[in-house]
């Protein structure tokens, strides 16, 4: 098996990393924050301003991210002459820095067009706030065009942060439900970066760390928002699974997660996680999805499925799509914009009946 690892990204872990920002902003000039919209008003948002000595903060940011809010963040990095961006947020604050790092006019040329991403940008320090979705690791940038109802990733080397300071205290505050969410997601990559059709030795490694990680600490996150070590333990699952997915990328779960999310806005994770046990048991007959579910400690890709399923539940996220009512036009839509190229990446070949199967399966279960 030939196979290919590289990662550029600096990472500095742990309790209180924060503080390393003035050491790595040595020699720039013009830092501009790019930070989630919950900071503003926070003593975290004052710390960061002391600690990066920035002038300017870009906050206009929503989760799922849209071009519009790039090419506004853009234009401010370009007015305050920025010559670096500090990132502070989930995903959604870290993919905006990202794609903004470009100073594009216009995000939009990039967006879903196939067409290259320069390779000229302004450097991201990533400073993840979220356990989560990796972004301060990859080479991706998750966006949406709200104007055409499309969510994409764009994938570029240019999108690599400088660096990733992971410092779990950041992530005490998140909300349960956002714990819940955002901590499956990590389980998805890990997962789907094992299984993906480009795996390779490395990123098995690192998958079956972050995923064994949130199998123990995600339910304890949860119900003890205030458990730093179970905070710090999926903190570093994130990065970790960030590393796993981003050479394999992800497959079946992510590329249906972008129309339920777009469509019917449903988060990341838990959209994702929505059609994780179905993959699983979709990808049963893989031999490789039977080496991860041992390596996991469990017999076979149906225990593990189960255990999945088991896991949503108690953790309060969304076990189908009942309450939405579909219809079949509804349906179809999905099967249709599920139908994104990492589907490909899946271990076994996706038809649209199995699709459409499993999104009618999701749709009549009935809450018990
Ligand atoms: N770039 C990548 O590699 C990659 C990978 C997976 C997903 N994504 C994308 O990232 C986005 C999702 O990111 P996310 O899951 O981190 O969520 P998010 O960034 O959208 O944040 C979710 C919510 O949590 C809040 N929040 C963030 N940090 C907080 C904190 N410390 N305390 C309290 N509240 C906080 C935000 O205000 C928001 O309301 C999606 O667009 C998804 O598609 C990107
Ligand atoms: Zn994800």
């Amino acid at each position: 098996m030939d196979w290919f690892y590289s990662q550029p990204v600096d990472i500095y872990f742990g309790r209180g990393k924060t503080e390393i920002l003035p050491e790595l902003l040595k020699g720039f000039s013009k830092p501009v924050i790019v930070c989630d919209s919950f900071f503003e008003g926070t003593g975290v948002l004052e710390r960061i301003r002391r600690l990066t000595g920035a002038a300017a903060v870009y906050s206009d940011i929503s989760p799922n991210p849209d071009v519009s809010e790039v090419n506004r963040c853009s234009e401010l990095l370009r007015k305050a002459g920025a010559d670096v961006i500090a990132a502070v947020g989930g995903g959604s604050a870290i993919d905006t820095a990202k794609a903004a790092s470009l100073t594009a006019e216009d995000i939009s040329e990039y967006h879903g067009t196939g067409k290259a991403v320069p390779g000229t940008h302004l450097p991201v320090i990533a400073v993840p706030t979220t356990a989560g979705t990796g972004s301060e690791v990859t080479c991706v940038s998750v966006l949406t065009d709200r104007s055409t109802g499309r969510k994409a990733p764009i994938n570029s080397d240019s999108f690599y942060p400088a660096a990733a300071v992971i410092d779990p205290e950041l992530t005490l505050t998140v909300p349960p439900a956002v714990t819940a969410s955002t901590g499956i997601d990590v389980l998805c990559h890990a997962i789907e970066g094992y299984w993906s059709i480009g795996h390779q030795p490395i990123c098995d490694a690192l998958a079956v760390h972050a995923a064994s990680l949130v199998l123990d600490h995600l339910p304890r996150a949860v119900s003890a928002p205030d458990d730093i070590n179970a905070r710090e333990k999926l903190a570093e699952a994130s990065v970790i699974a960030g590393l796993a997915f981003t050479l394999p990328k992800t497959t079946g779960a992510h590329a249906c997660s972008f129309p339920l999310t777009a469509i019917w806005g449903i988060p990341h994770g838990e959209a994702c996680a929505l059609t994780l046990d179905s993959f699983i048991r979709i990808n049963a007959e893989d031999p490789h999805t039977g080496s991860l579910a041992r390596k996991l400690g469990f017999g076979d890709p149906q225990l593990l499925a189960d255990h999945i399923a088991e896991l949503k539940k108690r953790i309060g996220l969304r076990m189908d799509l009942a309450d939405l009512r579909l219809n079949e036009e509804q349906i179809r839509e999905l099967v249709q914009k599920s139908r994104h190229p990492n589907l490909l990446n899946n271990p076994v070949e996706v038809t649209d009946g199995m699709l459409y199967e499993m999104y009618k399966r999701l749709s009549k279960i009935e809450r018990k």
